[in-house]
């Protein structure tokens, strides 16, 4: 049986256009989709978008529109760039999907059955930007302590869900080990949150009525954080008709989302999942922003680089590098056009793009393209073939635990052994003698099959340029398989290599900063 894997993008709020900020989230998911399915398992891929609340309903009006038709809108948009950004998601799920709607009526229904849920009064602060309630003695400098704006009196009837009769549980469940990671957030959590006594959340508003009616009482509507989480299992058709994989996906095997919004995933998302007696998701990840300056991106802050307009004039594939390629685990990352073109010209072009264009072009120069069989290998072959030997678990370590940044730099490490192996076997030296022929083949092939392995497991970060790398190289069916990985030597010996354009060209970095300054932004 195929193992399955199931993981999840936080849905985002269509409250304006997406930008760079939003694509790590969905384009990290995307990688570890790709290479999940590239291992063999059955990859169950889910974004989608979180519609009700006040903040929709107030933008909405700002701009003349009925909420559904603003997120309509905005929603297709999210849509364009997940296609634009080749993100290879198996499901949307949208809060204002009927099946959806009808999950989380059930839910919150079924905890207020299990006396989980429970009418009271609401009288606190609530920052409507993050959706959140807040007591006095969470505000920071009387603000909210998630986005530092101004918070608002509130006073309404509301339900509310026992969250605090879940600390032991939670505390024991953060402190078990790899539920959340990384590390750093679990001290977080438990410190800020749980150690200073969890409260019960209120679950519902009177206030306004863009939201799922509480269906049986409909002067309110469920609190935008319950309806939102309760999106990982109606898309899979918890407790609605329009699917049915539930039994088979559940539970996820990863939450994907950065560190702001940790706390309802980590807290209040497993003490719902308990209360309904549901097994809980194996692993939270968080990580950090990208931020321009010192401030997170976002659209309210007026910083955003357009990634339709950078993925259009230097490609996707290089776009969704860089996102991955500056991001540190546990860390945060920062996002600048300049920073971004260096990486181009150093990591795309000068180092890998360079050594495919120099080893096919002598493979199309020295053998009419087609290699000759016979080998001879030298010991100064070994160095390359233990590291490409070496490097495929290293690199699966990584994905597998989410250190994306790191797995690129491992793939660098090997492709710049492999330059370094040029200069040190000189193939233009060795092509000058004929009885020199089968070492050149050698040195030719040890580079070609380096470069297979480099562009496998490059594939799930940059899909359609590692497609040419390995047609280019001559490389098809199992040789470009992640099973192949680990061996050298699975090219054919005789493997006929087709030479082309550049694969990333280099890039003047003056100019183009002059370009996206005076056209694009
Ligand atoms: N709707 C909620 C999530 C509900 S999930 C059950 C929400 N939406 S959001 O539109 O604000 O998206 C927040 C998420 O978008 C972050 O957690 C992160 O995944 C992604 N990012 C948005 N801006 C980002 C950065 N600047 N940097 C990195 N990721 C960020 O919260």
């Amino acid at each position: 049986m195929t193992n399955k894997f199931y993981i999840t993008t936080p849905i985002y709020y269509p409250s304006g256009s997406p930008h760079i900020g939003h694509c790590y989230t969905t384009v990290a998911c995307d990688v570890v989709s790709r290479y999940k399915r590239a291992r063999g398992f059955d990859v169950l891929f889910l974004t989608g978008t979180d519609e009700h609340g006040q903040k929709i309903e107030d933008k909405a009006a700002a701009a003349g529109l009925a909420p559904q038709a603003y997120a309509d809108q905005i929603v297709e948009e999210f849509k364009k760039l997940w296609t634009f950004m080749n993100i290879s998601y198996d499901r949307f799920v949208r809060t204002t999907d009927d099946y959806h709607i009808k999950t989380v009526q059930y839910v919150f229904e079924e905890l207020y059955k299990r006396g989980y849920i429970y009418k009271g009064q609401y009288t606190g602060k609530y920052c409507k930007p993050c959706e959140s309630f807040w007591t006095d003695s969470q505000l920071v400098d009387g603000k909210c302590p998630d986005c530092g704006r101004e918070v608002v009196e509130t006073s309404e009837e509301a339900y509310f869900f026992k969250l605090s009769e879940f600390s032991d549980r939670l505390k024991a469940l953060l402190e078990s080990g790899t539920f959340l990671e990384p590390e750093s957030r679990v001290k977080e959590m438990v410190n800020n949150f749980i150690k200073t006594g969890l409260e019960d959340v209120c679950v519902s508003r009177t206030s306004f009525k863009w939201g799922v009616p509480v269906n049986f009482d409909e002067k309110h509507v469920v609190y935008v954080w319950v309806d939102a989480l309760s999106n990982y299992i109606s898309a899979l058709g918890y407790h609605n008709d329009t699917y049915s994989d539930f039994d088979k996906y559940w539970p996820a095997d990863i939450h994907v989302m950065a560190k702001e919004i940790v706390r309802f995933h980590s807290l209040v998302w497993p003490a719902m999942l308990m209360a309904l007696d549901l097994p809980l998701p194996k692993k939270i990840y968080a990580h950090g922003w990208i931020v321009m300056g010192d401030k997170k991106m976002s659209k309210s802050l007026g910083n955003v680089v357009d990634p339709f307009i950078l993925g259009k004039r230097y490609g996707i594939d290089a776009l969704r590098y860089e996102i991955l390629r500056e991001m540190p685990y546990a860390g945060d990352s920062f996002f600048s056009t300049e920073l971004f073109l260096q990486r181009i010209n150093t990591d795309l072009a000068n180092n890998l793009g360079n050594l495919v264009s120099r080893s096919v072009s002598m493979v199309a120069k020295y053998f009419d393209g087609t290699l000759s069989a016979e080998r001879q290998a030298e010991e100064l072959d070994a160095d390359l073939i233990n590291l490409a030997k070496e490097l495929p678990s290293k690199v699966e370590e990584r994905i597998d635990d989410f250190h994306l940044c790191e797995a690129l730099d491992l793939i660098q490490s090997l492709v710049s052994r492999a330059n370094k192996y040029i200069d040190e076997t000189t193939p233009w030296t060795l092509a000058k003698s004929p009885e020199m022929k089968i070492r050149l083949a050698t040195v030719l092939y040890n580079l070609l099959e380096t470069i297979r392995i480099c562009a496998i497991m490059l594939e799930p970060f940059m899909p359609e340029s590692m497609k040419e790398v390995l047609s280019r190289i001559g490389a098809s069916g199992e040789e470009t398989s992640w099973n192949s990985v680990h061996e050298f030597g699975v090219l054919s010996r005789t493997t006929t290599v087709r030479a082309g354009d550049p694969i990333f060209p280099r890039i003047n970095i003056e100019e183009e900063q002059k370009f996206l300054l005076a056209d694009a932004c």
